[in-house]
């Protein structure tokens, strides 16, 4: 098997996917030392993950420096995990507090990338829609936990540029298949990444130590009233209702889940309206009839926007930022339509083979929005609600940022394409290969952008 981990290692999700087409909707494969369990049918995967034995996380070494596996993404299925996860899907990230920074930040760091595209546009420039969404997006996600910078000393954007370094860090060197995971003697060779992640794990620590104790110190500080949501951290710490230990590793799950996921997902569906200018002209039509020149597209305007959320949609299933989830564990040995998945086991969610599987979708290699659209009787479509699409994973472990991620995905994608119009710099539609990483992103590339209405 040492062959196939080296495989593994590039495009690991279309490995896996060959693996499964090969031995079938469930198979117990070895990575080097590791069995490994991988699903591809959308009902045993359900089964599997709403099952507290298969909800533990597979930790690699350099995610188990980084992290201590007390995060909300990384701790084992238990008392800590569900004390934060209840506390992310209850109040952190309600719908009552993703319309607060929403209000005070995302929506004016959207417009401005809007301002910044259309200007690039009107010099006759290319904008390079996944580096500049990246931005945008970091800076959104930054402003979203730690607020805004009042005291004027400069520490405030020291510290942020600092974690963003240290967030892109770990974006470029957490998924990094390490042969020593798989193969114990190999850890006794010399390992520059594992030797950098503690140093990383120091940097990361003050740093959030340090923004976490300025908003502490924020001066008119008011916990009633919450700016941002290390503030919403902090007022529950006081109450009790997580450990104030607890903040510091919520804030790094934010900046880490939240950043590069949503980015991917914008920057892959303007791509894929770029390379069809067809269902580009759509979606303008349906902007412009509905919205209008005068008026912003808004997140309460999703079910006016069928289609325009429809393609939103077929971008997450037709290029799937999360192939594979995030790695579980089983705790004991647990039985999944009658096959068992043995203590120890990681356990592979392999949602991109299900968001590809000709069982559960016509077409599946080709990007059809309207797989997406209502019944004629203006019903939601059932594809939206299949156990086969599952973009943010399922059962215990299912992603508590959907809300979050679509709602910014949804004002990016919106006010982009209400106010430009996306052109591939020679006409020729752009590649669509998927780098592998934390999140799947597309290749680096630059697009043609004009202009289409005077108002927005
Ligand atoms: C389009 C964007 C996103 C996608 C596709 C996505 C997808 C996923 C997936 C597939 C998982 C793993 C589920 C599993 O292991 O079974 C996950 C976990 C998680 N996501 Fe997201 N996510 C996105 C955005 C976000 C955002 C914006 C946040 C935070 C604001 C976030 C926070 C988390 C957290 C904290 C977990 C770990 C949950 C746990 O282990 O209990 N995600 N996400």
């Amino acid at each position: 098997m040492f062959g196939s981990l080296l495989e593994l290692r590039h495009d690991t999700h279309l490995s896996i996917d060959r693996l499964a087409r090969r031995y079938g909707d469930i198979c117990l494969l070895r990575f080097g030392n590791v069995p490994t369990v991988i699903i591809s049918h959308p009902d045993l995967l359900q089964e599997a993950f709403g099952k507290p034995e298969l909800a533990d996380r597979w930790v690699s070494e350099i995610m188990d420096i980084l992290s201590n596996r007390k995060d909300l993404v990384l701790a084992p299925y238990g008392d800590r995990w569900r004390q934060m996860q209840r506390f992310a899907n209850r109040e952190l990230l309600s719908a009552r507090n993703l319309d607060n920074v929403r209000e005070r930040y995302i929506e004016g760091i959207v417009n401005g990338l809007v301002d910044e595209m259309t200007d690039l546009g009107e010099a006759g420039e290319p904008v390079s829609p996944p580096a500049m969404v990246a931005r945008s997006n970091s800076e959104m996600m930054f402003r979203a936990v730690f607020g805004r910078d009042e005291d004027g000393t400069g520490d405030f954007e020291r510290l942020r540029g600092a974690l963003l370094k240290h967030v892109n860090w770990i974006f470029g060197n957490a998924t990094a298949t390490n042969l020593a995971d798989y193969i114990p003697w190999m850890r006794f060779l010399p390992n520059n990444a594992l030797t950098q992640a503690v140093r990383q794990f120091e940097i990361g620590t003050a740093i959030t130590d340090s923004l976490v104790e300025g908003a502490l110190n924020r001066p008119g500080l008011d916990l009633s009233a919450p700016t941002c949501l290390v503030e919403v951290m902090l007022a529950e710490a006081k109450t009790g209702e997580i450990e104030s230990d607890m903040i510091n590793d919520l804030c790094m799950d934010l900046l880490i889940a939240g950043t590069d996921t949503s980015a991917q997902t914008v920057s892959w569906t303007l791509l894929l309206l770029a390379n069809r200018p067809e269902v580009q002209a759509k979606v303008h039509a349906e902007l412009d009839e509905v919205i209008g020149p005068d008026a912003l597209p808004t997140v309460d305007d999703r079910t006016r926007l069928p289609y325009t959320f429809a393609c939103l949609a077929e971008s997450m299933r037709y290029r799937t930022i999360g192939p594979l989830a995030v790695p579980h564990q089983a705790r004991q040995d647990t039985e999944v339509g009658g096959y068992l998945v043995p203590a120890g086991a990681q356990v592979l969610g392999n949602i991109y083979s299900i968001h590809h599987d000709p069982r559960f979708w016509d077409a599946p290699d080709d990007f059809i929005p309207e797989r997406f659209l209502p019944d004629s009787d203006g019903a939601p479509a059932a594809t939206l609600t299949s156990n086969a699409f599952i973009p943010f994973g399922t059962g215990h472990r299912r992603c508590p940022g959907r809300r979050f991620a679509e709602t910014t995905a949804w004002l990016h994608i919106t006010r982009m394409l209400h106010r430009l119009r996306f052109e591939t710099p020679d006409g020729r539609p752009l590649s669509e290969d998927e780098v592998f990483g934390l999140a799947i992103s597309p290749q680096p590339y630059s697009l043609k952008v004009a202009r289409r209405l005077s108002g927005g």
